[in-house]
């Protein structure tokens, strides 16, 4: 039976997961691959902690050439994380003629077009499933199985830190810090959490996403970004109050050419199946021309999810090597010389509708003088909410808007947030009511 030699780089939490498939279902893997997978080689600078499995004699090494200059080794995990050393590591494995699986976002999101262009030079695969959705297998299904559409949206909740986060505060009322704690000791969140919390994570995922929908390079510096940090109880209670759940949506859409790729908290429908989407899971759903909509769903991070993902993309290598074939199909889904540079949308242009909320004083001609703000600017008031009281000064507005223009948004909330009788800044969240 062929043997196929796989080199490891990083030891950390999902190559410990690794580590575990290998060990468990070697012999499933047999089974469906018709060749046994051998885990070579694992490099990392810890070789001494002890991660509760127990690799051969020989094995590790804290000598990353032994795994991506090693002649014996076929395929190679990238799994150390972000930009560099995790680079120069894949571009030297793909010259020595190693196909790659990697889990890697920020570096593809960021520096994907590098290391394709190096692919395509060598003639090697590059995987990253695991990259997107832990577990979900959505490249896969975006590059496969649904690549005779063509798609006009996709949208997602991509992170699952965050969604533990919302999802905690909805339900249970707690505070942000505590939960983000706890998100960290489950191990979701990355090891500097902030790329989860300011929503960086999320757009390095939609970046990839669009990309592989649409067939374009989404430059990820222009990818808006907005994370949770600024999500309050008392958001969250008015939405609820007003039929809606704040999720932090990753949004691609394609129209006429042009893209829309942004991240931000957006209040959707409870009845909405992505509101559903609770706790560590992920979700994404595609609207295709001939498909309609679809969701995926599943664990979105997490060890044992992400190395599921993780192993699934090496056994479709292993395949390839085994029947002695390089790669079978684009690493974007769309032939390298097809790729387009669409324009994206900047956001002072995108249409949605808008939840503000606006902490002023409680006086007569208070609301008119706010409507008068959003009326000059062609902004329509589609719903109202004035709690009663509760402190001596500061009360609460609570507007939602009809389908209005950020531009326009932008420069009402100027005038609004001017006036003396507004006590601080007005809270905006986007609302998507239309998920196409
Ligand atoms: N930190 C990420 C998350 C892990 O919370 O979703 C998976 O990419």
């Amino acid at each position: 039976m062929n043997n196929i030699n796989v080199g490891l780089l990083g030891f950390g939490t999902i190559g410990t997961g690794v580590f575990r498939v290998f060990e468990k279902n070697a012999q499933l893997i047999e089974r469906r691959l018709g060749a046994s997978l051998t885990l070579a080689r694992i490099a990392d600078l810890d070789i001494t902690t002890d991660r509760g499995v127990t690799p051969a004699a020989g094995v590790l090494t804290t000598d990353v050439d032994e795994v991506i200059s090693n002649p014996e080794i076929d395929v190679v995990i990238e799994l150390i994380g972000g930009y560099e050393p995790a680079k120069s590591f894949i571009l030297k494995a793909i010259a020595n003629g190693k196909h790659i699986v990697t889990a890697n976002k920020a570096l593809m999101a960021v520096h994907g077009e590098e290391i394709l262009a190096a692919a395509e030079q060598y003639g090697v695969e590059v995987m990253f499933e695991a990259a997107v959705g832990g577990g979900i297998p959505i490249i896969s299904a975006i590059k496969e199985n649904l690549c005779a559409n063509q798609f006009s949206s996709v949208l997602g909740i991509l992170n699952g830190t965050c969604n533990f986060i919302l999802t905690k505060m909805t339900d249970e009322g707690e505070d942000f810090a505590p939960v983000l704690k706890e998100a960290q000791e489950l191990g979701y969140a990355e090891a500097d959490p902030t790329f989860d919390i300011e929503g960086v994570d999320t757009a390095h995922k939609i970046a990839l996403l669009s990309a592989l929908c649409f067939g374009t390079r989404v430059d990820f510096e222009q990818v808006y970004t907005e994370g949770v940090t600024k999500i309050s109880a008392l958001d969250i209670q008015f939405a609820r109050q007003m039929g809606y759940k704040i999720k932090l949506l990753a949004i691609g859409k394609q129209d006429e050419g042009q893209i829309e790729v942004r991240v931000h908290p957006t209040m959707i429908p409870e009845s909405y199946q992505l509101a559903e989407v609770d706790g560590v899971f992920n979700a994404v759903r595609l609207s295709g021309d001939f498909l309609g909509p679809a969701m995926l769903y599943g664990s979105g991070a997490g060890m044992d999810a992400t190395a599921s993902a993780v192993m699934g993309d090496l056994i479709a290598i292993a395949r390839n090597v085994a029947a002695g074939v390089g790669r079978t199909s684009p690493i974007m889904g769309y032939c390298a010389d097809q790729i387009d540079t669409l324009p994206l949308k900047p956001m002072s242009e995108i249409v949605t509708q808008y939840y503000l909320r606006v902490t002023t004083v409680d006086r007569p001609g208070v609301l008119a003088q706010i409507s008068a703000r959003l009326g000059d600017h062609n902004i329509s008031i589609q719903s109202m909410l004035q709690p009663e009281r509760h402190e001596a000064d500061a009360v609460p507005i609570v507007l939602m808007t009809h389908e209005a223009c950020e531009a326009d948004i932008v420069k009402a909330l100027e005038e609004i947030d001017a006036l003396d009788i507004v006590q601080e800044p007005t809270r905006l969240i986007r609302v998507e009511n239309d998920l196409g």
